[in-house]
Parts: structure tokens; sequence; C-alpha cells
């Protein structure tokens, strides 16, 4: 089954598929400068918390490939700058603080062991790749683990794109969803457009389609009526930060779904890695919402559709936790009280890193 590929380290540079520009076009950008690498993300020509982690990851491993600096000192001072310009990119997904953070532990220990400057060069580029990997074992796991609770055939919703455009493997929500769908349930995917960025209509759309799993693109407004059917039989959403609670954010619109399936009894599920809890928060009160510009809510696609007027753009809600059936993660599911739940299943998972 096709599956998309959203970033490649390769020796050329960090190879990017620009997502501003699917399902009309299939670009891709290579990247040998941390500072491309960095808009990039701001920019959203990569998207998706696991992804954007993975993007942070080559980043770094990128401006350490690129430094011309001569003494582990000179280096230490750039790699300092490079990790900040990344951390600037994007507040609400957790992932890129948890990558930023590994990269950080790596290159300290790199540097207790007085490893030479070509030697953690190639060990900073091997980690980025690791993260990489990791994501794609780690989106399998909480496949295998999410697929048991899709329904046997019928319909199950999705909100905004959590597939392998999202995350460099077969992606979280999507990728439970393609798991039940290769076991043999017969599902059909509904899939909100996901104003303003349309990350439904043309990401999960697309990444569907590509992969042949039935689904019907609807628009945001149409999510209660499909939700009073009585015809699905789950919601399967990712997450950009989980806090200890079980408080959850994700993409603006996933609220009023979590919201709408409890009052019509569909099981309502986060699809989501560990490294997106953020146990440091003690609820989702606390975590930071970014705010993006006006003009992707008054433009679609650089054409105006609302006067010249103020807009607003919370690209995050959270939903409360009590609106949550169950979190899959690759290390198993958690449902409530979530506080020991989580806990449990972050174990031995260093603290997450400071925003
Ligand atoms: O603004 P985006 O497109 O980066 O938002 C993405 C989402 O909200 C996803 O649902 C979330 O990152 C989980 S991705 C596996």
């Amino acid at each position: 089954m096709y599956v998309a590929q959203p970033i490649e380290w390769t020796e050329d540079g960090v190879v990017v598929l620009d997502q501003r520009r699917l399902t009309a076009q299939e670009v891709h950008h290579t990247y040998t400068d941390y500072r491309d690498v960095a808009k990039a993300i701001r920019e959203m020509v990569i998207r998706g918390a696991p992804a954007i982690g993975v993007a942070a990851a080559m980043g770094v491993a990128l401006g350490v490939q690129k430094s011309s600096a001569k003494t582990l000192e000179g280096l230490a001072a750039e790699f300092a700058e490079i990790c900040d310009a990344l951390a600037q990119t994007r507040p609400t997904a957790v992932d890129l603080f948890w990558a930023l953070e590994r990269m950080r532990n790596r290159f300290a220990e790199l540097s207790r062991s007085r490893a030479d400057l070509a030697g953690i060069r190639q060990a900073l580029i091997r980690e980025a790749q690791e993260v990489h990997a990791e994501k794609k074992a780690t989106d399998e796991a909480i496949g295998r683990f999410g697929a048991e609770f899709m329904p046997r055939e019928g319909q199950v919703m999705t909100q905004c794109n959590a597939g392998a455009l999202a995350t460099g493997g077969i992606g979280t929500a999507l990728g439970v969803i393609r798991v039940a769908y290769q076991q043999g349930r017969k599902l059909h995917v509904l899939v909100p457009e996901t104003r303003p960025y349309l990350q439904g209509a043309r990401l999960t759309a697309w990444e569907l389609h590509r992969g042949g799993i039935p689904l019907t693109v609807i628009t945001d407004n149409m999510v209660g009526h499909f939700l009073k059917s009585g015809k699905v039989g789950a919601v399967v959403t990712g997450a950009d930060r989980v806090a200890a609670n079980g408080d959850t954010a994700n993409k603006i619109g996933t609220y009023q779904i979590a919201v709408l399936a409890k009052e019509n009894n569909v099981p309502f599920y986060i699809a989501a890695p560990v490294s997106t809890f953020d146990l440091t928060i003690a609820t989702g009160e606390q975590i930071p919402i970014e705010e993006r510009a006006a003009t992707e809510v008054t433009h679609i696609q650089g054409v105006r559709i609302a006067p010249d007027v103020p807009a607003a753009h919370p690209a995050f809600d959270v939903t409360p936790s009590r609106y949550i059936t169950a979190i899959f993660t690759e290390r198993g599911v958690a449902k409530a009280p979530y506080t020991e739940s989580l806990r449990e299943l972050a174990g031995a998972v260093p603290a997450k890193a400071a925003r």
C-alpha cells in the first residue's frame, strides 16, 4: 500500500515534500541550510507533530554538518544557535522540543567523550536518521494497538492529517485506520476538510485515495450531522501535545468533534507516540496554542474569500480528557484515569524539554 514520504536525509541535503502544494503538485525541495529547514517548518512545507520532530532533528544534523567551526567550543556555540532557530518555529507540537532535546543530549554526550569534529558530525546525522526510523516503528506499533478498537465495518472519522505526511511513518490516526483496513475491516473514512489549511481535504484525502482506502470528504460544519447519523463507529485523531491529565491539543476543530462524539455515543480516540506526552504540565490549560496568520483564514490558496476584516486563527484546540475514550500509543493503550495510565506508559522516558 502506498506510503507518502514527507522527508528524507540524503547525501545532497534534507529532501522535503512541499505539503503546501499538495494535492495539485508533488514538489520536493532539497535543503542544505538549517535555516531553510526552520523556515520550512514555520511555513508548513512540512507539518504534523512527529514529522516536525524529524525535520528538527535533521535540521540540527544539517547545521552541524555544514558548520565551519574548527573547535569543539566553536561548534557548541553554533549548535546552540541552530537549536534555538529550530525551537522558534512552531510552539504547540511537543515532538519538536523532544527531538531537539534528544539532539542536545547526544551532542553533550559526544562532547564529553571528546570525539573529533568529524565524528560528532557523523554521529548527529546518524541520530537524526534514528529519530526518523523510530517514528516509523512507533507508528506501526500504534497502528497495531489501535486497530483492535476500530469497528469491523462502517464509517470512522478523523480530523486534519495524522497520516504518513505528518509523521514520516505510516501515520498515527491514519496508521490505525490503515492497519485495521489491512486486517480486513471494511472501513470508510469521513474526512473533515479542516479549515483553514485544509489538511483533511488536501492531505488526508490524497493519502487515503492513493492507499486505496475508501473515503468521503465532508466540510467541517457537517461533523455533527454525520456523528448523529448512527453510522460512525469511531473517531480517531492525532495529537500535538498530551498533558499529564490526558487533555490533548490537536488541530483546531478536534474539540468540537470530541464533544459531538460524546453526545452521540461515538468513541473518540487519540493516536499518538509517547514523545507527544508532556507530563511536565498538569492540564491542557498550560499548552501554548499557536496563532497563525489571519490571511490563512481570509484567503484560500492566495485567493481572498473574505473582505479586509480581522480574522482569528488559533491553529489548535484542547480536548479535555473526559471526552477521550482511550489514547493509543506505541507502548499500549491508555484509559482514564490518565494521570496514572500516561505516567505508567511514559515509564523511564526522560522529562520533556523546556519550551
Ligand atoms: O498544523 P499541523 O498541520 O501541523 O497540525 C497537525 C495536527 O494537528 C495533527 O493532527 C497532529 O500533529 C498529529 S500528526 C500525527
